[in-house]
Formats: C-alpha cells, sequence, structure tokens
C-alpha cells in the first residue's frame, strides 16, 4: 500500500471488496438439499456468486480453497455443527473476518448467544423469508466492505503512525467501532460510494489549499456523513417517490442522529465525522437544516461534503431516481434546478469544484456502482 493517499491505491485490484452488483462469493453450507436450492436460487437470482457446502468438513475445505465474502451456516449439521464450523474459521487468523449469517430454527435467546459467542456475525431464521435473506446479506456485505476499505486505510496509514504515535492506531480501531453499530444500514451501496465520497472531498480540500491533515482526515471523514440514515425506516428511507411533510420531517433527522451515533469521540476522524455529518445539509444561503446555519457558521468540512454529497446523488440510481451523467449533474449544481441552487454552496467550494469537475466525472466513473 503507498504511502500517498492516491487514487491508485484503492482501486479494487487483488483486494476482496467487491463493487455494487459485482458479484460477491456467499458459501452456502447447509445439510438439506432442499434449502441450499432455495438459498442458491435467490442469491445467484440476485448477481452473487454461490458455493455450496452440504457439511461442516466441507465447508471448511471450501473456505480454504477460495474465500467467500460471506458464509451462511446452518446450525444443525451431522458431524460438525454450525457453532463447531464458525469457532473453527474465527480462531484462524486467514478466515476470522469473514461475515458469518448463522440460519437456524432455534431462535430462542441461549442458541443465539452460543451463536454470537462462536462468532456468528449475523441470525437468519428458518423457515427463510426472502426479503429478509436480502436484508441481512446486504447488510453484512456492505460491513464487510467498510472493514475491508478501513483495513486497506489503515495500511496506507501506518507508515505514518510510526511517526505518528499510536493515537491513530486506536483513532482506527474506534471509527470501526461506529462504524460497526451501524450494522442495521441498508441500502443498494457498497463500498465503492465510500472511497468515491472519500476522494471527492479529498480533492476538493486540497485544490481549497487546505493543509495535508485537513485533507487526510476529511479522506476518512466523510464516508460516514449519511451513517444517521440507520435511524430512518426502510418505508421512508426506500420509498420510490416524494415524501409526505410527516416522513420529511423524519428523514431529516439523519444529520442529527448521524452527529449523536459519532460524537463524544477522541479520534479526529470521528470528530471531524460527527461535525459532518451535522452540517452536510445545511446550504450557505441559511436555507438548511437542522440548524438554518448560514455562510462560514456552517463548518468548511460540511461546506465540502455537501457539494460532493450532491454530486454523488446526482450521478447515483437511488430508489427514487435515475442516474444522471456528469454534464447534468454539473449543471444542476453550477446552475440550479430549482430544487438545488447555486447558492446554496459555498461560492469557494463550488470554484474549486469548478476547477476539478473531470476529477470528479473520473472519481465516479473509477467506482461506478449504478
Ligand atoms: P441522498 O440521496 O444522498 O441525496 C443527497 C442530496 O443530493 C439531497 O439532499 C439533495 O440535495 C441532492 N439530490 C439528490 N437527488 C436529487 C435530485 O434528483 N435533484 C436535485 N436537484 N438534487 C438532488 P436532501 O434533499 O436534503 O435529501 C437528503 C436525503 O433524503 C437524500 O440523500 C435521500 O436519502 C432522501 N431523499 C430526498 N428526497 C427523496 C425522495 O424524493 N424520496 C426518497 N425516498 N428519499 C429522498
Ligand atoms: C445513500 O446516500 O447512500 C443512501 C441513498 C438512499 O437510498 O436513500
Ligand atoms: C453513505 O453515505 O452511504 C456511507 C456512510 C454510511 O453508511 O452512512
Ligand atoms: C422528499 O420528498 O423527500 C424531498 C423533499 C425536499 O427535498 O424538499
Ligand atoms: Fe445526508
Ligand atoms: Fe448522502
Amino acid at each position: 500500500m503507498a504511502q500517498q493517499l492516491s487514487l491508485d491505491s484503492f482501486i479494487p485490484q487483488d483486494t476482496d471488496m467487491e463493487p455494487a452488483g459485482g458479484g460477491a462469493k456467499i458459501l452456502v453450507v447447509d445439510d438439506e438439499e432442499r434449502n441450499c436450492k432455495l438459498l442458491n436460487a435467490v442469491l445467484v437470482g440476485q448477481g452473487y456468486t454461490v458455493n455450496i457446502a452440504t457439511d461442516g468438513m466441507e465447508a471448511l475445505a471450501a473456505v480454504a480453497q477460495e474465500r467467500p465474502d460471506l458464509i451462511l451456516l446452518d446450525v444443525m449439521m451431522p458431524r460438525m455443527d454450525g457453532f463447531q464450523v464458525a469457532e473453527r474459521l474465527k480462531a484462524n487468523p486467514e478466515t476470522h473476518y469473514i461475515p458469518i449469517i448463522m440460519v437456524t430454527v432455534l431462535d430462542d435467546r441461549a442458541s443465539r448467544l452460543r451463536g454470537l459467542e462462536a462468532g456468528a456475525t449475523e441470525f437468519l431464521s428458518k423457515p427463510i423469508d426472502r426479503a429478509e435473506l436480502t436484508v441481512r446479506v446486504r447488510n453484512m456485505l456492505r460491513l464487510k466492505a467498510y472493514g475491508d476499505f478501513f483495513a486497506n486505510c489503515s495500511h496506507a496509514l501506518e507508515n505514518k503512525v510510526l511517526q505518528r504515535t499510536a493515537q491513530l492506531r486506536g483513532s482506527y480501531v474506534e471509527s470501526i467501532f461506529a462504524l460497526t453499530r451501524a450494522a442495521e444500514y441498508r441500502d443498494e451501496e457498497t463500498g465503492a460510494h465510500v472511497q468515491r465520497i472519500s476522494h471527492y472531498t479529498q480533492t476538493l480540500a486540497q485544490e481549497l489549499g487546505m493543509d495535508e491533515s485537513f485533507s487526510d482526515c476529511i479522506f476518512y471523514a466523510s464516508p460516514m456523513h449519511d451513517i444517521g440514515k440507520i435511524g430512518v425506516p426502510d418505508h421512508i428511507l426506500l420509498k420510490p417517490g416524494r415524501h409526505t411533510a410527516e416522513e420529511w420531517e423524519i428523514m431529516k433527522t439523519h444529520a442529527s442522529l448521524g452527529a449523536k451515533i459519532l460524537e463524544g469521540s477522541t479520534s479526529p476522524f470521528l470528530i471531524m465525522g460527527a461535525e459532518i455529518a451535522l452540517s452536510h445539509h445545511e446550504r450557505w444561503d441559511g436555507t438548511g437544516y437542522p440548524r438554518g446555519l448560514k455562510g462560514e457558521a456552517i463548518p468548511l468540512a460540511g461546506r465540502i461534503m455537501s457539494l460532493c454529497d450532491v454530486y454523488d446523488a446526482l450521478r447515483s440510481r437511488r430508489p427514487y431516481k435515475p442516474p444522471f451523467d456528469h454534464e447534468k449533474a454539473m449543471a444542476i449544481i453550477t446552475q440550479g434546478d430549482g430544487r438545488t441552487l447555486p447558492e446554496h454552496f459555498d461560492p469557494d467550494v463550488l470554484a474549486a469544484f469548478g476547477r476539478r469537475t473531470e476529477r470528479f466525472r473520473e472519481i465516479f466513473e473509477w467506482y461506478d456502482s449504478n
């Protein structure tokens, strides 16, 4: 991993981070053929690559051969049960990072506790509910993508840490901790979105002449801007159309909720993360939320984030909108479309964006997850 945090160092190469829709590898372990077939059909239908093992020994052999991104593990199996398989995988430093969803009919507290002890990350009850399966799998893969991304970051940081004391390392661990609290977070995005956000915000920080510590900090802090969406119910977050006034009030709480999740830490990433979460929907002209701050009363990191967030949202597919091309996104930001107006953005940030739009296009296209 290069010391310089260049774009190249985060292009998924030999990492097992999967861009959205990119066929993450899932190992299904179940001794009942009917269950394997059902899980296989659903997951393959969603573009995942599925491998099947019909007992614990076979599962361990399969993992030794090829590391899956996620394991769906039945509990009751002959020879070696799911708890034992999980324990073995978690005890091995080569495989302990692989998330495990335990599939069980035993949904009593005791067996869940036993599963957690064995290292299960998540549970799914039999009979399998398709919607639940879909959401759990997506969540776990997303979380794994975060983990991989931050693990990469920690490598990149390591050289500097040698000089900069162990404080950053502690910060990194705290960051992971905060992110895992987002386990319930759900939408279709994976690590690609996170990486784009990091690179846009870093680009603008540098273009604005901010020093390296600010640019590095915003790189790590900005992906957490929407973490408060974990507190917004699915029927609101994923609504295909416009919100009612009441729903919109709930939607807007994601800003302050995110700040609450991240605040109270001494990690510079999390401090800035909380500040960004709270202020990324404020607008320069004072028409934003949650506080209606105006101009320089909005922290710079929030002003930078706001433009990057809008650019990325415009380019992306959302439950409520199709993706737009670079030219359309740029036109909306620089000329306005009624909903978004140039007055919403810090003029300096807007000018910096104007000088680096090709870089934005490049970053989006590198990590396109539509
Ligand atoms: P998000 O999807 O990440 O969008 C972030 C910001 O990008 C939006 O902040 C808005 O400023 C801008 N943006 C997104 N799509 C468009 C668009 O089609 N046209 C224009 N001009 N700007 C766009 P905003 O409005 O504060 O929304 C915050 C979050 O609320 C959004 O985050 C999204 O999760 C949700 N949201 C906003 N509108 C809708 C909607 O109509 N339906 C649903 N289901 N969610 C919505
Ligand atoms: C996001 O910003 O990643 C979430 C978009 C959404 O589904 O509302
Ligand atoms: C995102 O904006 O979708 C990534 C960070 C988060 O999970 O909130
Ligand atoms: C929405 O219906 O969620 C959008 C509300 C707005 O941007 O005013
Ligand atoms: Fe937001
Ligand atoms: Fe956003």
